[in-house]
């Protein structure tokens, strides 16, 4: 068994497997290479050769337990037919979503268009057959996916409100989303992903009050979609305010925290494996801080089925270097 699921089926303590979010990505030369090469991030996202070896990249470099397929959230609106494009030093941009165009596109046709993503993944499970290693697909969760498909580009957080003064329409745009999430994901799973994150990167943005209705409900609905199909789903629901109620309701297998969460509050309060909140900034600081701050989380986590990773994304400023002396040090104190 690979030790992620070590931690998540067995409720292992023993052991602290480590993966990092965004761990192939711009900090690394040898991704840098790649990217100045291949300018459309769509069309790199569908190159079945490229994807695989971007993939693996880190892994050559560092003693990572899981592997997470080269993709992007935004892989669905393409699917959809929305247009989706990635600005340099800005972000994704995205067209005009279509939702008549888009609710009647075929199913197959959405499948055939992201096959590429399916056969990379199949080519990850077969390169990481019998290492032990995690193989981890991903989707956006409903409302991240509503968020940039109405806002078309990434938020603020003044400029919700105006999208959701429609209810009608975002009701039957989550509904569509849901059920393209869960294609995404059953095609991710037959193709060899081993977990399934779902990243709620925009989640915090939800006022209390809206919370059940645009976090809670659609997202138990993908993760019981996931158990269905008999693997675990691990989700991140960034700044959320009550991550307690969050486990309670959605009953994800594991909860990935932000690096605002208070760890020892969080260590006593939730029963489920945990996984995450090491703030990325601390990867630019010094070794002197990052061993610290490691030192800090392993500890709090001591006696909890606990998966080692950052509370977001590696940042493009991070040395390789870094990730090889947190990847030591988590190694090291278990
Ligand atoms: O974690 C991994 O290594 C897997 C790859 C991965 C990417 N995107 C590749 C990527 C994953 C898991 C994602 C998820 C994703 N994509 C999220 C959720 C996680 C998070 O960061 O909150 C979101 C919100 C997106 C949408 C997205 N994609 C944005 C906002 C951007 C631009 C900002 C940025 O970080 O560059 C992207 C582009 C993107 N996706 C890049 C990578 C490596 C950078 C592309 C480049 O080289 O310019």
């Amino acid at each position: 068994m690979d030790s992620l699921n070590k931690v998540i089926i067995n409720k292992d303590k023993n052991v602290k497997p480590i993966w990092l979010m965004r761990q192939a990505g711009r900090y690394l030369p040898e991704f840098r290479e790649i990217r100045s090469k291949n300018q459309n991030f769509i069309e790199l996202c569908l190159n079945t050769k490229l994807v695989p070896e971007i993939t693996l990249q880190p892994l050559k470099r560092f003693d990572f337990d899981a592997a997470i397929i080269f993709s992007d959230i935004l892989m669905i609106p393409y699917g959809l037919n929305q247009r989706v494009e990635f600005k340099k030093n800005y972000g994704p941009i995205l067209g005009e979503f279509n939702y008549f165009e888009s609710s009647n596109i075929e199913k197959e046709l959405f499948k055939k268009k992201l096959k590429p993503v399916y056969d990379s993944m199949s080519s990850l499970s077969n390169q990481l057959k019998g290492k032990k290693k995690s193989l981890i697909g991903f989707v956006g969760a409903p409302w991240t996916l509503l968020v940039y498909m109405l806002n078309r580009k990434s938020p603020k957080k003044t400029s919700i409100e105006n999208f959701l003064l429609d209810k009608s329409k975002i009701d039957n745009l989550l509904e569509l989303i849901i059920e393209y999430i869960k294609i995404h994901i059953e095609e991710q799973v037959k193709s060899g992903a081993t977990i399934i994150q779902i990243f709620d990167s925009w989640a915090g943005l939800v006022k209390d009050k809206d919370v059940e209705k645009y976090i809670y409900e659609p997202t138990k609905k993908v993760v019981q979609f996931t158990q269905g199909l008999k693997i675990p789903a691990i989700c991140f629901p960034r700044e959320i305010k009550d991550y307690p109620k969050y486990v309670k309701t959605v009953s994800p297998d594991v909860i990935s925290i932000d690096y605002n969460v208070n760890i020892r509050k969080i260590a006593e309060e939730v029963e489920i494996p945990i996984q995450g909140g090491l703030d990325p900034k601390i990867l630019l600081s010094n070794s002197e801080t990052l061993i610290k701050e490691t030192k800090e989380i392993l500890n709090v986590f001591k006696n909890k089925p606990y998966i080692f990773n950052l509370g977001h994304g590696v940042l493009p400023e991070t040395e390789p270097k870094m990730v090889d002396k947190l990847v030591k040090v988590v190694r090291d104190n278990q």
